[in-house]
C-alpha cells in the first residue's frame, strides 16, 4: 500500500445509488482501497443544501452506508464515516470560506443548474448553504490532506475550486496542503437512458437512471427503452445513446462482447437489440450480486452504526491533526 498518498471521496445520501455513481466513482473507491489510505464519507451536510425532509435524510444516510458496504467498501482497509459525525468538516469550512473568493463561487455551474432546478419545481428559496457548498467540499477533501479524489466528471469544477483554495491558503499561510487531483474511471460521465444528451441523474426522474440495486425486470425494461438512434441520419458519427451503451458494456467488464458488437457496428449494423440485450445481461449480473450482499448487511443495521461510529472516531483523530496545524497557521488560539 502506498501510505505516502491518501484518497478522499464523498457521496450525498439523497436516495438510491445508480449505475452512474457506481461506474463513475464507487467502483474506483473500492479498487483504490488496496493502493492508498482511503477515507470515504456519506456527506449528509451537503444533502441539506436542497429542500428535504428530516426523516427521509436520516433513513437515506443509513441506506447509503449499507449500499457502500455492499459495494465493497471494507472497514478493514478504508475509513467509512458520516460527515456530520466529524464536526471538524464544518470548522475547516469556515476557515476556507475566508480564503475562497465570492467571485469563484458565483462561477460554479452546478450552483446555477440547481438554482434553475429549484426555480422550476420548488419556488425560489435558494439557501446560502447551496452557494457555499463547494467550500464544504474542499474542507472534506483537505481535512484529510487528500492527494487524490475519485469522482465523476460533474465534480471536476468543484475540484478545481478546491485546488484554488489550496493555492490561496498555501500562499497566505505557508505551504501545507497538497493540490488534490481527480481520479476518473473509464466512464466518468454515464448518460441518462431516456435522454442521452444529459448525465444520468436521479433528479431527472426514474426513467433516466438505473438503480444499482434495482430488480431484473426494472433493469431490462430501462435498457430496452434506452434512446439510441433511428438507424438513419449521420452514420459516420456514433450517437451519444449508442456510445453510452457501448461504454456500459466495457465498464461492466464485457470486453469481448463489446469488441464483437463494435465490429458489427463498424460494418454498418444499426440494429441495437443485441447490444441492449448484452448491456441488460451485464447489468443484471452486476446488480444481482450486489443485491444479495446488500440484503445480508441490511439485516443488522445496529452493527453498521457501531462500525461507522468507530470509523468516524478514527476520522476525527486524523481531522484534528490537520485542524491543529491549520489553527496555528491562521492565527487562532490552540484549544
Ligand atoms: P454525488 O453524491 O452527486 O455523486 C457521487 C459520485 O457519483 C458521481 N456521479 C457520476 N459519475 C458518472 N456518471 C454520472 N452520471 C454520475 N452521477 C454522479 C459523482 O461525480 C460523484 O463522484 N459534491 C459531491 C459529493 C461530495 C464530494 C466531496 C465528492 C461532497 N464532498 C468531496 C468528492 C470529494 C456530489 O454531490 O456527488
Amino acid at each position: 500500500m502506498n501510505r505516502q498518498h491518501s484518497v478522499f471521496s464523498g457521496i450525498q445520501p439523497t436516495g438510491e445509488l445508480h449505475i452512474g455513481n457506481y461506474l463513475g466513482a464507487i467502483a474506483n473507491w473500492v479498487k483504490l482501497q488496496d493502493e492508498y489510505e482511503c477515507t470515504y464519507c456519506v456527506v449528509d451536510l451537503h444533502a441539506m443544501t436542497m429542500p428535504y425532509e428530516a426523516a427521509t435524510l436520516r433513513r437515506n444516510i443509513e441506506n447509503m452506508l449499507i449500499d457502500l458496504l455492499a459495494c465493497g467498501i471494507d472497514p478493514a482497509r478504508a475509513i467509512l464515516c458520516v460527515q456530520s459525525m466529524v464536526p471538524e468538516h464544518t470548522e475547516l469550512t469556515w476557515i476556507f470560506s475566508c480564503v475562497c473568493s465570492y467571485g469563484d463561487l458565483t462561477r460554479q455551474t452546478q450552483f446555477k443548474d440547481k438554482v434553475d432546478q429549484l426555480e422550476d419545481t420548488q419556488g425560489a428559496f435558494i439557501s446560502a448553504g447551496l452557494f457555499t457548498y463547494p467550500v464544504l467540499q474542499a474542507a472534506d477533501i483537505l481535512l484529510y490532506r487528500a492527494d487524490y479524489v475519485p469522482v465523476g466528471k460533474d465534480q471536476e469544477q468543484h475540484l478545481e475550486l478546491s485546488r484554488e483554495i489550496v493555492r490561496r491558503f498555501n500562499f497566505q499561510f505557508g505551504e501545507y496542503f497538497p493540490e488534490p487531483q481527480v481520479l476518473s474511471t473509464e466512464t466518468p460521465k454515464v448518460l441518462s437512458m431516456a435522454d442521452p444528451t444529459r448525465k444520468m441523474s436521479k433528479s431527472l426522474g426514474p426513467k433516466h437512471y438505473i438503480g444499482l440495486f434495482e430488480d431484473e425486470k426494472g433493469v431490462r425494461s430501462k435498457v430496452k427503452s434506452a434512446v439510441t438512434d433511428t438507424g438513419a441520419g449521420d452514420l459516420e458519427k456514433m450517437s451519444p445513446g449508442v456510445e453510452n451503451l457501448f461504454s456500459l458494456l466495457r465498464a461492466t467488464g464485457k470486453v469481448d462482447t463489446h469488441n464483437a458488437l463494435m465490429q458489427e457496428y463498424k460494418a454498418g449494423n444499426r440494429r441495437y437489440a443485441p447490444l441492449k440485450d448484452a448491456v441488460a445481461d451485464a447489468l443484471v449480473e452486476l446488480t444481482g450480486g450486489l443485491r444479495a450482499r446488500r440484503a445480508e448487511i441490511a439485516a443488522d443495521p445496529a452493527a453498521v452504526w457501531k462500525l461507522v461510529g468507530e470509523m468516524s472516531a478514527r476520522a476525527r483523530e486524523k481531522a484534528n491533526v490537520t485542524l491543529r496545524e491549520v489553527r496555528q497557521r491562521v492565527g487562532l488560539p490552540l484549544r
